[in-house]
This record gives C-alpha cells, sequence and structure tokens, in this order.
C-alpha cells in the first residue's frame, strides 16, 4: 500500500535493476550530504498556536507570473527514460493535472518539441551550458519556440560528482558488467516498461548536436560529459540573462554572497540546492543555509529550495524559514517508476494533502501567515 513517499522508494527499489535505482537514489562520496538533506529537517520542531480559526485554508503560491496550487515544483532530472518510458510525459502530465510545474532537464529523455504542449501546463526548462556557446543559443532558442516561459539555469554541476554507486554496475563507461546484465534479467517488467517501447532512451535535446557516434543510446552522456562548460562563470550567466527574456533562476546557489550576486545580476529568483547531494559531498544543506540567504536578499527575492523533501512538514518547515516554494526531485521518480503518470499524480496528492494538514495544525489559513515564529531548534 502507498501511504507516503518513502512507500514508492521501497517499492522502486523492487520494481528498478539495481543499476537504474542507484543512479536515482545515490550521492556523491559517503553520501554525507544525502544524509544530512534529510537530517536538516529534524532539526527544526514546530511549536504550533491553538485555537486559531484556520477551517478555510489555500496553498496556493505566485511566482512572478506564475501561479501553483501548492509551493511545489517538480525538480529536473536527466534521463528519465531509463526508469520508464515516456517518464518525462508523465511527470508534466501528473504535474499540470495537479496545477504545479515540471522542470524539464537538458538532458532530459523527451525533447523540447516533444513536450511543447507542457503536459497541458506550463512548461520550465533547465539549461546546463555546454562549452559550445551555440549550442546555448539554441537550446534557448527551441525553449522558447517550444512555449517555455521560465529558465532554470545550473550552475553546480560543472565538475561532476563522484557517484560511486553508478560505478559499480559498470565495467567500462556506459557498459554495464555480467552481474548488472543478471539483475537486468530478473526484472522483466523493468524491460517491458522501459526498453521494449522504443529501445534504449537517449538524449532528445542532445539529438540536433550529438556527432554520429554518439547518436545511439546512452553515447549522449559521454559526449554531454565532455562538452560541460568547466570555465562557467558570472559573465557567462550575464551573457545568459541578455539572452533570455522571461522568468530566470539560478539553481545550485549556496553561498549568501552567491545569492546577492546572482539577484544583483537580473536574475528573478534562486533555487539554493546541492544538486540532492550528488555533486559536492560535505556540502550544507540548502534548509540551514536559507534563513541567512533570504535575510540577506530580502523579502522580495524569490527564494526556492531542494534537497531531502519527502514529507509536508518538510515543505511547511522550508517556507518557515523563509522559502517561497520547494523542488522534489527522487521521489517522484521513484512513483514514475512504480506506477507511471498515476503514480506521480498520487505522489503529489499525498504531499499536498501533508501541506494542508500541516498548515491546519498550525492554524494557518494561507502560506503567508508561516515565519519563523512556528519553529524552534531542537535541543541537541
Ligand atoms: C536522477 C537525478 C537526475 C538529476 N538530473 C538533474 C538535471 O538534469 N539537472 C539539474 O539541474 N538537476 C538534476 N538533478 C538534481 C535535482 O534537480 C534536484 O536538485 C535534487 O534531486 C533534489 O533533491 P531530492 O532528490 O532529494 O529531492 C538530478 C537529480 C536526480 C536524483
Amino acid at each position: 500500500m502507498i501511504v507516503n513517499l518513502e512507500d514508492y522508494r521501497r517499492r522502486a527499489r523492487r520494481v528498478l535493476p539495481a543499476f537504474a535505482f542507484d543512479y536515482v537514489d545515490g550521492g556523491a562520496d559517503d553520501e554525507q550530504t544525502l544524509a544530512d538533506n534529510r537530517a536538516a529537517f529534524a532539526r527544526w520542531q514546530f511549536v504550533a498556536p491553538v485555537l486559531k480559526d484556520a477551517s478555510v485554508r489555500s496553498l496556493a503560491v505566485r511566482l512572478g507570473d506564475t501561479v501553483l496550487a501548492a509551493p511545489l515544483l517538480i525538480a529536473p532530472t536527466g534521463y528519465n527514460g531509463m526508469l520508464r518510458h515516456g517518464a518525462d510525459r508523465m511527470l508534466a502530465r501528473a504535474a499540470a493535472r495537479a496545477g504545479i510545474a515540471w522542470i524539464q532537464s537538458t538532458v532530459s529523455t523527451a525533447s523540447l518539441e516533444d513536450m511543447a504542449d507542457g503536459g497541458g501546463g506550463a512548461h520550465w526548462f533547465q539549461l546546463y551550458v555546454l562549452k559550445d556557446r551555440r549550442v546555448t543559443v539554441d537550446l534557448l532558442r527551441r525553449a522558447r519556440a517550444a512555449g517555455c516561459t521560465n529558465l532554470v539555469v545550473s550552475v553546480d554541476a560543472v565538475h561532476f560528482g563522484n557517484r560511486e554507486r553508478d560505478k559499480r554496475y559498470y565495467r567500462k563507461p556506459m557498459k554495464l558488467s555480467l552481474a548488472s546484465y543478471l539483475n537486468v534479467a530478473r526484472h522483466p517488467g523493468w524491460v517491458l516498461r522501459t526498453l521494449a517501447p522504443g529501445g534504449m532512451p537517449g538524449f532528445g535535446n542532445l539529438r540536433p548536436y550529438l556527432p554520429p557516434q554518439y547518436q545511439r543510446g546512452v553515447g549522449g552522456a559521454t559526449y554531454f560529459a565532455q562538452q560541460m562548460d568547466d570555465a562557467l562563470n558570472w559573465q557567462t550567466l550575464a551573457w545568459i540573462r541578455s539572452l533570455w527574456r522571461g522568468q530566470l533562476y539560478v539553481k545550485g546557489i549556496m553561498a549568501v554572497e552567491d545569492a546577492q550576486a546572482a539577484m544583483a545580476l537580473g536574475a528573478d529568483g534562486l533555487m539554493l540546492s546541492n544538486h540532492g547531494g550528488r555533486q559536492l559531498d560535505g556540502s550544507a544543506s540548502p534548509l540551514a543555509l536559507l534563513p541567512a540567504v533570504r535575510q540577506a536578499c530580502g523579502p522580495q527575492a524569490r527564494i526556492l529550495i531542494d534537497g531531502g523533501i519527502r514529507r509536508g512538514t518538510d515543505i511547511i518547515k522550508a517556507l518557515a524559514l523563509g522559502a517561497n516554494a520547494v523542488l522534489v526531485g527522487r521521489p517522484m521518480l521513484y512513483a514514475a517508476a512504480v506506477d507511471g503518470e498515476a503514480g506521480v499524480a498520487r505522489a503529489i496528492s499525498v504531499l499536498t494533502q501533508e501541506i494542508d494538514r500541516t498548515l491546519a495544525q498550525l492554524g494557518c489559513r494561507s502560506l503567508a501567515e508561516l515565519g519563523p515564529h512556528l519553529l524552534r531548534r531542537r535541543d541537541t
């Protein structure tokens, strides 16, 4: 039975081959940051006021010109097609039906053009910057043509994290070991749902830029790893800002000074993120940094966070400490792997019910009433 998001993780572990589950579930090095992203939420406790009429409540939130039915976005994640054929569309459609946003990754399986209807809702695009500037110019053109109004520029994956779980399944880059193939053979349901409809998933957005030898299957990953712009800097961000007229978020900011610099450069919002613990192990959790970033950037700045958010109470804590909304990554992928679009819809519904219940228990009618006065730090 699915009661909470952890149930989807447990089921996903069963239905996915080990290499695919660990691709999603894993973090960098010793996974200290992965664990700390979760632990950070337990460091805060609620102090709930009573006898306040919160019988009528709204979860809606405005982010610039976008109104979301709940303060929740599905984080951009690459290569979703490895979890289930058509996973990008399932995520987009479930988000649209719930009135929240899904962010399409540069390294999504579906292309921007495949997703031009946004699954029926708002279409956001996450940009990784490649060395060849023409690729960035072209991706932004395609995003605009596909109707994207919000751009998310990820700045924290320039040097790839050391994801050791992944390494154990491959005998050489992108070549699974014999043991991994045998493990795949024990998951015929996954083969049917994922590979049978269209073969090995690829990278829809990169296809026009891939040299012929990288066109097939996962070849795009090799090309992409070589082509990431490892000289990315503030001038590059200013250049992207000058090219993009719509809303622009910078994802992967952690330091207060960087948050201020990004806003000064003309960003419309920030996404505090350590990439779900997949990049720099030992990195602080976004939740821990949030109060200082909010104070430095002021009440008007749009600040989103992600990493380890698994419960409505986590989301309410983030909002009380200054976030406007949050992104959720892995749980949505587990839900898609287990039960497709219906699974993602259920995962969103579980989270929104939890947000609503927490709001009621704190005596708040709207998200605007949340603040640090509702929290205290746990005694250690
Ligand atoms: C499998 C996977 C793929 C990801 N791919 C991307 C990506 O393509 N672009 C990006 O900006 N972030 C990517 N991320 C990071 C997420 O956007 C997000 O920051 C992170 O998953 C949030 O943490 P959570 O999974 O604990 O909710 C990925 C994360 C996972 C788990």
